[in-house]
């Protein structure tokens, strides 16, 4: 299956990638500059000692695949999505980002209810947009050393979609579970302030989340 991952140079995207990549799926690593998107995925069969990755500038990037990672800052969403709308009808977007905002770090959701029901609105009823990831650290998935663990909550409204999802939570060693529709997109994006809270008063850099009873 191919992957492309739209801000894959970056922390949480290089870390799916590689995981991803190990576990034996095609990446394609998009960036604003297509070198930096080749020397990230370089670095990703470096690390798995395949040729799985590889890399372009985000507009081919996304020509590539019908799984496009939305992995770029929140600040440069908006734009990111105007680029990529026409090139993704018919596609899965998953969504990925947190509305955060800083002095006091807090969630702030758009009017749509969350980053996630925006970029809907935004690409249209022709993309199935998905919502995940939100709880994973990027500090563990892009660390060789650390195993992965943790619950992924993904959520959306094509079950398709949200079932191949699963699947590749579960691909690289995270619990993927059914999260429900995009309605509930708010109360997981919103949940990361309190884990990055937690993350400096427990002095870690990887605190996820795990359901317990199902
Ligand atoms: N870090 C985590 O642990 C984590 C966990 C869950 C969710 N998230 C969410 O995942 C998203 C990505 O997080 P991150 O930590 O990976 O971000 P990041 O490393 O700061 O940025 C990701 C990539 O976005 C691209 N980018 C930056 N500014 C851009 C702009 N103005 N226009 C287009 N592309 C731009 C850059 O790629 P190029 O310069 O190569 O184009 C950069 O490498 C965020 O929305 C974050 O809230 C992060």
């Amino acid at each position: 299956m191919n992957i492309v991952i739209v801000g894959g140079t970056g922390d949480l995207g290089f870390g799916l990638g590689y995981r991803w990549a190990k576990a034996g799926h095609q990446i394609v690593i998009g960036s604003r500059q297509k070198e930096r998107a080749m020397e990230a995925a370089g670095r990703i069969n470096e690390m798995t000692g395949t040729q799985n990755a590889k890399g372009l500038a985000n507009e081919d990037a996304v020509l590539e695949g019908d799984i496009v990672v939305l992995a770029v800052p929140d600040a440069a969403r908006a734009a990111v999505l105007e680029l990529i709308k026409p090139l993704v009808q018919g596609k899965t977007v998953v969504d990925v980002t947190i509305p955060l905002r800083f002095n006091p770090l807090r969630y702030e959701a758009p009017e749509e209810g969350s980053n996630a029901q925006q970029t809907q609105a935004v690409l249209g009823e022709g993309v199935k947009v998905v919502a995940a990831f939100h709880t994973v650290s990027a500090a563990m998935l892009e660390n060789p050393e650390k195993e992965v663990k943790g619950d992924a909550l993904i959520m959306g409204s094509d079950e398709e979609a949200k079932n191949t999802l699963i699947g590749l939570a579960d691909d690289i060693g995270l619990r993927g579970f059914d999260a429900g529709s995009l309605l509930n997109a708010r109360t997981v994006e919103g949940l990361t302030p309190m884990i990055i809270g937690m993350n400096k008063r427990y002095k870690r850099g990887h605190i996820g989340i795990a359901l317990t009873g199902i």
